[in-house]
């Protein structure tokens, strides 16, 4: 089977997300850098998450990754897996020409677009097996953005679908500020193959658009979109840091007669 691939036009972008786009713009080979090092352990990410589908999926389904990046993690995981499609969304128009070529000898179709993931997420018709989003809800502000994503997230899935995602974390009851003075150093240790002025570039972004939450937070935004189940599936070696979570979408609706 021959994969086919295409652009899709641009979407209309949030103010929040342009501010979001400026580091990935220009800085896209510093965050290739920290991926290729594994810093932040996008490797034990996919071997989980394709552990998590193929246990799942045994049949072709299709696989949503929002904020795609260059596609480099989601063609990992799915890496013989029973793929039927897949669709990545990001605004970096750099990161997506090379999402198209790490997609263009994949056995399945895959189609990107250019745009917003909420914008894109609450105007998609057709409903996704599994969804995915690495290290880009956090680039939404309050909590109200994000679970309102979560909710076009869980209708954008087919009844029994997944969605995963893996976000900054921080402590209960800490705030923003004492989670970026409590993190810093770490982050420079784990960042150690950028230099001091690609650190501080990365820094700078991460003070600016990361808006972390609670293990609780992230996991009850999952329950109040409705998804049956929500848990933590991963946590990034050290003091908390990062983590990632499963929502599982009911199977079946049961409506009172
Ligand atoms: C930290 S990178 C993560 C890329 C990839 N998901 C990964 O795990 O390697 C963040 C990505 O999110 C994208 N992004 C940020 N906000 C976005 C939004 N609202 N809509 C679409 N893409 C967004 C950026 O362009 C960038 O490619």
């Amino acid at each position: 089977m021959t994969a086919q691939g295409k652009f899709v036009p641009s979407l209309r972008e949030t103010a929040g997300a342009r501010d979001a786009l400026s580091f990935f713009r220009n800085e896209w080979n510093i965050y290739q850098k920290i991926v290729q090092s594994n810093a932040m352990h996008h490797r034990d990410l996919a071997s989980l998450l394709g552990a998590v589908i193929s246990k799942r999926f045994a049949v072709p389904f299709h696989f949503f990754d929002l904020a795609c990046g260059d596609g480099v993690f989601a063609k990992s995981v799915l890496h013989g897996l029973p793929v039927a499609r897949y669709q990545g969304v990001d605004l970096n128009e750099n990161a997506l020409m090379q999402a198209a070529e790490t997609f263009k000898n994949c056995p399945y179709d895959f189609e990107l677009h250019h745009g917003d993931m909420v914008a894109w997420v609450n105007r998609n018709r057709t409903p996704a097996d599994v969804m995915w989003c690495g290290f880009s809800l956090h680039h939404l502000k309050t909590c109200g953005e994000k679970q309102a994503l979560f909710s076009a997230i869980y209708q954008s899935l087919k009844p029994g679908g997944l969605f995963a995602c893996v976000e900054p974390t921080c402590h209960a009851g800490e705030s923003r500020e004492h989670y970026l003075a409590r993190t810093r150093p770490q982050v420079r240790s784990r960042f150690a193959a950028l230099d001091d002025q690609e650190f501080s570039q990365m820094w700078a972004h991460i003070s600016e658009h990361d808006h972390p939450e609670t293990v609780q937070s992230w996991l009850s935004m999952g329950v109040r979109a409705g998804f049956e189940t929500s848990r933590e599936i991963y946590r990034m070696p050290g003091d908390l840091f990062c983590a990632a979570y499963l929502f599982e979408k009911p199977a079946r609706r049961f409506t009172q007669a």
